[in-house]
């Protein structure tokens, strides 16, 4: 693990060509996508996708999404059942990530599925990352470039300041348009919700044409744990105002020191949260209080993300 700072290149061909090369190399290099900015690795080297986990001070068992350019890219490495297809064709490229079963000859270390026989998988709707992925030629695994328990990063300053000379390479390209995660279904079965994110259920239920079933306990992404994207401070939840001492982080009418939407919309509030935990964190705010973001499209993700916020801290066990 070296301490030097990362290089960082700008958005044009010569950044894509230099973190491609990177990638090839068996290095780490963050990049860009729609949702936050990924930690990638060549998905069939064992020692780069190894050095993800160092990085990122993740628990091994914890599997990765790959990422590719375009569905037939992901045909060659999982099985696409008919619920798949009709996924991907709705929203790929986008922020959807399906598990699904892996083909035994896919090529790709172990670690990154971390010894399961499914595969999480999406193409990125961002330019730059499909350029990437292209250029690269390889699959690539990309947990979020934060290190692990820690806010996931929407701009490149993110990254420097959560894994600084832990990655060789960042490519920046301006703030993430989305700003969570992508939305996790499984359809190895029946589809079901792994993780609410970036694209609504809503949206999910629609094309399928079906509600999606609930994941029971044990089908979880392993990634789940409930304390988890941490700002350092201490949350408190659906608060109408600030108590003593507290930052009051507002949405909508509900005004604080920073609102995650002066106007109540959602996508915008999506796009700034993990922006203003990392502003919170800038500013040592040690009480939080988080305003009420109803429960409705991306305010799902988005409660989901504070709860996660807000839970009794893991140490060793949390992850992301
Ligand atoms: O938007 C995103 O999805 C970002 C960008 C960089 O693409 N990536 C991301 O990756 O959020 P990560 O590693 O932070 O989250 C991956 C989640 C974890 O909760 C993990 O447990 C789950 O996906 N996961 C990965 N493979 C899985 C599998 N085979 N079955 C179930 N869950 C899986
Ligand atoms: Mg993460």
């Amino acid at each position: 693990m070296t301490d030097r700072s990362p290089v960082i290149y700008p958005s044009d061909a010569d950044g894509v060509a230099a973190v491609a090369r990177v990638l090839r190399e068996g290095g780490l290099a963050a990049f860009p996508t729609e949702t936050v900015y990924g930690l990638g690795a060549d998905a069939r080297n064992d020692q780069a996708v190894a050095a993800v986990f160092e990085a990122k001070g993740r628990p091994v068992f914890n599997p990765l999404i790959v990422h590719v350019p375009d569905m037939a890219a992901a045909e060659e490495l999982v099985r696409m059942p008919d619920a798949a297809v009709t996924l991907a064709t709705a929203f790929w490229p986008g922020p959807l990530t399906l598990v699904l079963p892996v083909r035994p000859d896919a090529g790709l270390s172990a670690l990154v599925t971390a010894g399961l026989d499914t595969l999480a998988i999406r193409v990125p709707d961002h330019p730059i990352a499909r350029d990437i992925l292209r250029a690269a030629g390889c699959p690539v695994a990309a947990p979020s470039a934060n290190p692990s328990g820690r806010i996931s990063p929407t701009t490149a300053a993110h990254v420097v300041s959560g894994l600084g000379g832990r990655v060789a390479a960042i490519l920046d390209g301006g703030p993430c348009a989305v700003g969570l995660e992508s939305t996790i279904v499984s359809c190895v079965d029946t589809p079901r919700l792994l993780r609410a994110g970036g694209l609504p259920e809503t949206d999910v239920a629609r094309v399928l044409g079906q509600h999606l079933s609930e994941a029971g306990p044990g089908i979880v992404a392993p990634g789940q744990l409930s304390s988890h994207y941490a700002p350092r401070g201490r949350v408190r939840l659906n608060a109408r105002d600030a108590r003593a001492g507290e930052v009051l982080l507002g949405f909508g009418r509900v005004d604080g020191a920073l609102n995650l939407s002066p106007s109540g919309n959602l996508v915008e509030a999506a796009a700034n949260l993990f922006a203003m935990l990392h502003q919170l964190d800038q500013m040592d705010a040690k009480e939080i209080a988080v305003a009420p973001v109803p429960m409705v499209g991306l305010g799902v993700a988005i409660n989901d993300r504070l709860r996660r916020a807000a839970a009794p801290r893991h140490t060793a066990d949390s992850v992301g």
